[in-house]
């Protein structure tokens, strides 16, 4: 038995969630699954920036660098910072267990 892999997400009014997530699925759907408020407009395939993150500063180095792809989608989100990510575009796996990301704005929903 796995301990398992939890995701820690802080939502727009500030409350932290600890998410449990599964190897190989998507940090935005974890997010989605667990019924927290994230766009994720396009379903995970790099076309929307509605799944933008902030990455927790002690995370940022051990997420894999981020794509060429999304980086240009990145360029169309709002308050694009240092530590902004698509969330769809992290896929969970057992180092990555205690991740926190902070929803970021232009991820609500409607
Ligand atoms: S869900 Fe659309 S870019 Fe991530």
């Amino acid at each position: 038995m796995s301990d398992g892999i939890f995701l820690t997400v802080i939502d727009r009014e500030g409350v932290r969630h600890r998410l449990e997530a599964l190897e190989g699925w998507r940090a935005m759907e974890v997010i989605r699954d667990h019924g927290l408020p994230i766009k994720a407009e396009c379903g995970g395939a790099c076309a929307c920036a509605t799944c933008h993150v902030y990455v927790d500063p002690d995370w940022l180095g051990r997420l894999h660098p981020p794509t060429d792809e999304e980086i240009d989608m990145l360029d169309q989100a709002f308050e694009v910072e240092e530590n902004s990510r698509l969330s769809c575009q992290i896929l969970m796996a057992p180092e990555l267990d205690g991740l926190t990301l902070t929803l970021a704005p232009g991820s609500e929903p409607g």
